[in-house]
This record gives structure tokens, C-alpha cells and sequence, in this order.
């Protein structure tokens, strides 16, 4: 099977989690969907796991016009203002985007999942689930059913949402946090290391601790 040609936006860290997982789908699984042929990253030139830079973000368009697929790997947790509006700028057509799912994470079949999330291994995404586009779901997490993910947000390694929570878009939910039910989290907002949220927390705001209190404001950072 011919592979599809995809380019990691991003680079060391979720960039590289990224490619691994399309090559333990491909490896392990039989998956040849797609075939990782390198990064875009304005940040390094080096090799990132032996495979090269082939530009800055700038340089996407021509990239687009050669017909490659993408799979979008920035989140800065703390700087989440910028990630919607960096993905738009981006203005990668949406057949062009890269849905990667993990062979080794389980979901519902009931699940929606958008055109260019990324579900890494050991995920649990259950019943009438929705991940947004470009949202980034890291390993050993749990979706609890009925909760909406917005598009960008990304979910931290450890972390369990409980079911009917709400997530607007570019929402951070870093290692090891715990969301109760019906908790709604604002547009550009993050719940830090370990935290545990009993109840609403607004937009562009970040909380810590357990349970979580405010800590500051992310427009600015
Ligand atoms: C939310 C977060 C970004 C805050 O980091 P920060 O802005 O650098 O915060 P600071 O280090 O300046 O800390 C400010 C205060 O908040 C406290 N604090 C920071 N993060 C905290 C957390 N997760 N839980 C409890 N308290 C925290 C600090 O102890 C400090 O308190 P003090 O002023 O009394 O000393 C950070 O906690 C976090 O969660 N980072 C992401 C980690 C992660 O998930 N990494 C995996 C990526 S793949």
C-alpha cells in the first residue's frame, strides 16, 4: 500500500510522540496509513529521530500544494492563546489534515473523533465522546462519556476527564489531572500538573493544585 506523506508540525516531545505512534501502528499493527517523512519546526535544523527539518512553519503553503498531510503537534501549556490562531494561520485544508489514532488506545464506537485529532496509546475514549480537531489526547488518559473536547486542546499524560465535562478550544489539561463531572473549562485555558477541578474554571486563566485555584492569567505570556 502506497503510504500517505505526512509532515509533524512540531518537533521534540508530542512531535516525536507523534511519530512514534504512526510507526508502532505501522510496525506492530499493519498500518500503513501513513508514512512520516519529517518535521516542520521553526526552532531546530537537526535531525529529530533521524528524520530532517524541512522548514519553518512560513514555508507551509508549498508544502499544501505538493499534496502532503499534516499532523499538528504545538502546545505550549501556559501560552494557549496562541495555538488556535497559530493552526489558522497555518490554513492547511481539512482533507489535509491527519486524524492519528493509536491502535493501542480504545474508543467507543460511538465516539466522534475530528479530522486531525491525535490519540495516543492507551487512551480511553468512551461512549458519545467528541475530540475536536488538531486536539492532541496523550497516553493513559480517560474521556469520561458524553464530554466534548473543543478543537487544539491537548490532555495531558495520566489525566481523567469525567463524563459531560466541556473543554472550549485551546485548552491545556497538563499530567495528572483529575476533572469532575459537568465542569466546564473556557476557551485558552489551563488546569496545571496535577490538579484537580471540582468546578468551572473561565477562560485564558490558568489553575493549580488540588482542588484547583487560580494562579494567573494567560493572556500576555
Ligand atoms: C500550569 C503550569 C504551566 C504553571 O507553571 P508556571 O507558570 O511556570 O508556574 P510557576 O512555576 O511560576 O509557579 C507559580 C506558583 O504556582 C505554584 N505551582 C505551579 N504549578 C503548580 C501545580 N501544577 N500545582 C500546584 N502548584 C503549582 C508554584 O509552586 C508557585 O507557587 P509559589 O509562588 O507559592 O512559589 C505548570 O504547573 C504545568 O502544569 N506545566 C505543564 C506540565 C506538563 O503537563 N508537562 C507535560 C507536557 S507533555
Amino acid at each position: 500500500m502506497n503510504s500517505k506523506k505526512l509532515i509533524i508540525i512540531g518537533g521534540i516531545g508530542k512531535g516525536e510522540q507523534v511519530l512514534d505512534c504512526i510507526n508502532d501502528n505501522r510496525t506492530n499493527f499493519n498500518d500503513y496509513e501513513y508514512e512520516v517523512v519529517g518535521f516542520l519546526n521553526d526552532y531546530t535544523s537537526d535531525l529529530i529521530c533521524d528524520l530532517p527539518i524541512l522548514g519553518k512553519l512560513k514555508e507551509i503553503s508549498k508544502f499544501i500544494e505538493q499534496g502532503f498531510y499534516f499532523a499538528f503537534a504545538i502546545h505550549p501549556i501556559g501560552k494557549n492563546q496562541g495555538i488556535k490562531p497559530l493552526l489558522d494561520k497555518l490554513n492547511i485544508p481539512i482533507n489535509q489534515l491527519a486524524t492519528i489514532i493509536s491502535k493501542r488506545a480504545f474508543l467507543s464506537s460511538t465516539a466522534k473523533i475530528d479530522q486531525g485529532a491525535i490519540i495516543l496509546a492507551f487512551a480511553y475514549i468512551s461512549l458519545h465522546v467528541q475530540i475536536g480537531s488538531c486536539s492532541m489526547i496523550m497516553a493513559r488518559t480517560s474521556v469520561g462519556h458524553n464530554t466534548i473536547v473543543g478543537t487544539c486542546c491537548f490532555v495531558g499524560t495520566g489525566s481523567i476527564l469525567s463524563s459531560f465535562v466541556v473543554l472550549g478550544h485551546s485548552v491545556s489539561i497538563a499530567i495528572s489531572c483529575t476533572i469532575l463531572e459537568y465542569c466546564q473549562i473556557g476557551n485558552c485555558s489551563v488546569l496545571g500538573a496535577g490538579g484537580l477541578l471540582l468546578k468551572d474554571l473561565p477562560e485564558n486563566s490558568i489553575y493549580v493544585g488540588s482542588p484547583a485555584k487560580y494562579l494567573k492569567n494567560t493572556q500576555g505570556l
